[in-house]
């Protein structure tokens, strides 16, 4: 097991690049399951949740290529198996995107219930009444999901979306782009990388209209083609720099970015006194005066992100005044706030709000990720704070965050990843 010490309070300086989008890469991977060719996909994050993905993929029988770092090959038109390994599906959360892609090519799935994060309830209904919508039997038997369709091909339909949902809309469309006729969904999500879902399969043969807008139609295919894809940059990895800078002070550059992903973040960071300059794929980022405190709801996109919303509550925790912080998407999202407590942060949770009444500073101390986004969330409370602070339970963090360590080094941050001396056994007492 790793542990990051971190020896706070220096301001971030310097330029750092922004890698793929995890949340587009772990819907795009399991996508290439529809393609009957071979897909060759650029800019995929080096982080631990695509290494399982990948690995899932081959088990069922992908031939996974790696050409670089970040680029790799799938080819999928020697899938073996429709059964998703148990131990590999509960590693991550958007296992759930197998189901779609294995119904949508070859007519069944069996997939174990997905892991990930745990920010309470996370059901996957929603997924399950899009496949039954288009025709799938869907039984749910000793934690495994078990879809099957009619003579192996779904029928294309209109879903209705109950809740605005990321899962639950891009499951939609991998499980109708090869679907015989239309497909209509209302009240779908918007996330950008809804919309590079859809351009990665359009760019593969599908015909997938209006992705980005809250209704998406979907002409079914008889088949996809190969191709060259490139995903989109991670507007929460950038948000969470941003945010790191904000807390810390100094200037970054932020590059390879689509600012308008960042708009909902970079109006936050502003109303806060965060100065923010966009250029074409840049945001320079600088903070020299004193943070002010500001009202945040977390929304579905073009809202405020849920996935910043430990970031921005830990940056709100060193801002003059009082702020409130209002979870609209998840049940349950706070669980790190004590440990934000035991570095001297000053906030009271009630159900979904924060109170957070900002303090002078924070002071280091021993702190444990209990997810990836608050996971990266002690990672800037520890970078801002007075002191050394060691985070456990790092994997979370490498779930979502490229090569974390090295990027904030190069801004000047004093965090290592170090070996957790393994736990001593517990003595026998009798
Ligand atoms: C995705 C992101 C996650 C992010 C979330 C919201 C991935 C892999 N994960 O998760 O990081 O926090 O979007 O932006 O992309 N819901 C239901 N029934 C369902 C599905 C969802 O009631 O079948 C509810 C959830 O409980 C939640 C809300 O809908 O309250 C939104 O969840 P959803 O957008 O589906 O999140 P995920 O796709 O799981």
């Amino acid at each position: 097991m790793q542990k990051y010490v971190i020896h706070g309070g220096h301001p971030l300086f310097g330029e750092i690049e922004i890698s793929g989008a995890k949340n587009a890469a772990v819907a795009i991977i399991p996508a290439a399951l529809l393609v009957d060719g071979c897909c060759r996909i650029e800019n995929i994050p080096q982080i631990s949740d695509v290494t399982v993905v990948m690995e899932i993929l081959q088990e069922l029988g992908a031939d996974v290529r790696t050409i670089n770092k970040n680029t790799f090959e799938i080819d999928c038109r020697h899938i073996r198996s429709c059964r998703v390994p148990d131990e590999l599906a509960r590693r991550m959360r958007a296992s759930y995107y197998l189901i779609g892609a294995l119904l949508g090519r070859f007519g069944e799935a069996q997939v174990s219930m997905p892991g990930g994060c745990d920010l309470g309830v996370r059901p996957i209904d929603l997924h399950l009444k899009s496949f039954k919508a288009l025709g799938a039997d869907i039984d749910l038997q000793g934690g495994f999901v078990y879809a099957q369709a009619p003579q192996k091909r779904l029928t294309g339909a209109t879903i209705y979306m109950d809740q605005v949902s990321v899962g639950a809309t891009i499951n939609a469309i991998l499980a109708s782009v090869l679907a015989n006729g239309l497909t209509v969904i209302e009240n779908a999500a918007k996330e950008p990388h809804i919309v590079d879902v859809a351009n990665f399969l359009n760019s593969m043969g599908a015909n997938i209209m209006g992705a980005g807008t809250d209704v998406i139609k979907i002409h079914g295919v008889e088949s996809l083609h190969g191709g060259t894809y490139s995903i989109i940059p991670d507007q929460i990895e950038a948000g969470t720099y941003m945010a790191a800078v904000a807390a810390t002070g100094g200037s970054v550059l932020i590059r390879n970015i689509i600012p308008k992903h960042m708009d909902c973040i970079t109006a936050k960071l502003v109303e806060m006194g965060v100065e923010v300059e966009e250029n074409e794929d840049t945001l320079l980022v600088r903070r020299t005066g004193k943070l002010q405190k500001t009202n945040i709801k977390t929304l579905p996109y073009p809202g405020f992100p849920t996935d910043m919303q430990p970031q921005i509550t830990t940056v709100l925790s060193l801002a003059e005044g009082t702020s409130l912080v209002t979870e609209g998407v998840w049940g349950s999202r706070y669980r790190y706030v004590d440990e934000l407590k035991r570095m001297g942060a000053n906030i009271q949770v009630d159900d979904k709000t924060a109170v957070v009444e900002g303090v002078d500073h924070l002071t280091g101390a021993p702190i444990q990720a209990y997810d990836l986004r608050a996971g990266a969330a002690l990672v800037i409370a520890a970078l801002a704070a007075h002191g050394q602070s060691e985070i456990t339970q790092v994997q979370y963090i490498e779930r979502g965050y490229e090569d974390i360590i090295s990027k904030l080094r190069a801004l000047g941050a004093d965090i290592r990843s170090v070996e957790e001396p393994e736990e001593a056994p517990a003595a026998n007492v009798g």
